[in-house]
């Protein structure tokens, strides 16, 4: 972050612009919103600035500042798409210990002006850091279409019932889950569909009703977050996130994911990779418990779906078994994540008529699957965990009888940026994969489905190493 996201008070100090523009106009507007008393310098102001002129709280001044103009001005605006009058309005008023912004001249500027979602009172600033501004315009954009008009009303109705919320709820976490509890539930719901007298009473009512009998139970939350990409997130997942207390996360979330996760909660990382475990299994699970019977909102955040190949039946047993309140959020699991991503369907009417997942790894190293009933013909095998036994999968598999040109893709950092996609035959594919030297996580998909690779026409399914097609394949930044 190149710059500090602070909201300035205003109100009742000087602001200056200097300049008659358009850019002036809406910086003059910014200020008087903001309830800054605004002295506006042009000897010929545009209409956009006229039309502010006889407002109470600003003065015109037909004529440049001068350097005694700057005296007490907190804020200085230079607005005038003059280069010589911006460099003396900026030199002015840094003598003047004013904070300046220059349109347009960055060396001029001492803070930079965000794109504004105003709920009154609920403000959004948008910034880029200078670096793209249309990109914070057209986020800007986005929330305007999304966050319903009410939400400052809302945001005003709640702040008068304040003192009674702290009175009722003194603990402050206890305190944060009843606003959210109000916010997202029955009383927020009341008030947004324009209900406000039920909003009210259903609000009374919490509050006459013992507000924080509820709050102080700890409970599991078990939260799929999908592949990789943070835009195959659930709703419901994206909501837990920003709710926990603290989340305890796994080597295949992303960091695009965690950093979804509410700003204060605590993040604590319990990875596992073969030979590297930075907690055991039993006491990630110990971890777990001790945290909810604190009364917190734990969430274990794992890769994929939680269930398919994540231990968290295992997890679960032993929370449960504490009758600790468990709840499971599924997520994408890589077969189906990786599968789109590449352009592989797993069924196909033509090639495969069902599809099994399995793992290559079990408890005790390389699992000895019996290979003919998973890859034959008319069903799509995906292997889990089965980089590393790569080659002693295909050569089980050939020794077993199993056809020699069997197609097989493996498809690495599947539905991320960095995604690859090798494909190949049983009997080449070890090769391949090698030379391509993949770090993993990796997929491997057996099965005649992979022939269709390249083929439908799915964006960036093609060697999707390359980053510039990930962007033009419409992968979210
Ligand atoms: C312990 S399993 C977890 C699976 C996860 N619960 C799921 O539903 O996807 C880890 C294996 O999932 C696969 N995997 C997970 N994310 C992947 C990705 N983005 N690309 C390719 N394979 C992935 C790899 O085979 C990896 O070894």
């Amino acid at each position: 972050m190149d710059y500090l996201p602070i909201f300035l008070e205003v109100a009742g100090k000087r602001v200056i612009v200097d300049g008659g523009t358009t850019v002036a106009a809406r910086r003059i507007e910014r200020a008087l919103n903001a309830g800054a008393h605004v002295e506006v310098f042009d000897p010929d102001p545009g209409p956009e600035v006229t039309a502010f002129i006889g407002n109470a709280s600003l003065t015109h001044h037909a004529r440049v500042p001068t350097e005694t103009d700057f005296v007490d001005c907190l804020v200085a605006y230079g607005a005038s798409e003059e280069p010589e009058r911006d460099a003396l309005l900026h030199s002015a008023a840094k003598a003047a210990g004013a904070l300046v912004n220059v349109a347009d001249e960055k060396s001029y500027c001492d803070f930079i002006t965000p794109s504004i979602v105003e709920r009154e009172p609920i403000t959004i600033a948008i910034s880029t850091g200078g670096a793209a501004p249309v990109i914070a315009r057209i986020l800007r954009a986005r929330m305007e279409a999304m966050l319903p008009a009410a939400y400052g009303r809302l945001a005003t109705f709640l702040a008068t019932f304040r003192g009674r919320i702290y009175e009722a709820v003194p603990n402050g976490r206890n305190r944060r889950r009843f606003w959210e509890n109000l916010i997202e539930g029955p009383v927020g719901d009341a008030f947004l569909g324009g209900e406000e007298g039920l909003a009210e009473e259903r609000l009374i009512a919490e509050l006459e009703g013992g507000a924080d009998k509820d709050l102080k139970r700890g409970e599991v939350w078990l939260v799929g977050a999908g592949p990789g990409d943070p835009d195959l997130l659930t709703f419901k997942a994206l909501r837990m996130m920003q709710h926990a207390d603290v989340v305890l996360y796994d080597r295949l979330v992303g960091d695009g994911i965690i950093d979804l996760v509410r700003r204060d909660a605590e993040r604590i990382y319990v990875g596992k990779k073969s030979g590297d475990h930075t907690l055991s299994q039993h006491e990630i699970t110990k971890l777990m418990i001790e945290r909810a019977q604190r009364g917190e909102r734990v969430l274990r955040l794992k890769g994929g779906d939680p269930f398919i190949f994540g231990r968290g039946g295992e997890e679960l047993e032993d929370v449960a078994a504490h009758g600790i309140p468990v709840e499971v959020v599924p997520g994408i699991t890589a077969a189906a994540g990786c599968g789109a991503a590449a352009g592989i369907p797993l069924t196909h009417r033509d090639h495969a008529q069902s599809c099994v997942f399995i793992t290559a790894h079990g408890a005790g190293g390389v699992l000895d699957h019996d290979w003919t009933r998973y890859a034959r013909k008319g069903q799509t095998v995906v292997v889990y965990m089965g980089l590393n036994a790569l080659g002693e999968v295909a050569q089980k598999a050939l020794g077993q009888g199993v056809d020699t040109d069997m197609p097989v893709a493996v498809i690495d950092n599947g539905t991320r940026l960095t995604q690859r996609v090798i494909t190949g035959t049983l009997t080449d594919i070890e090769a391949r994969v090698k030379e391509a030297a993949l770090p993993g996580p990796a997929l491997i998909v057996i099965g005649h489905v992979v022939t269709l690779y390249g083929e439908l026409g799915v964006k960036g399914s093609i060697d999707t190493d390359n980053f510039a097609m990930r962007l033009s394949a419409g992968v979210t930044l």
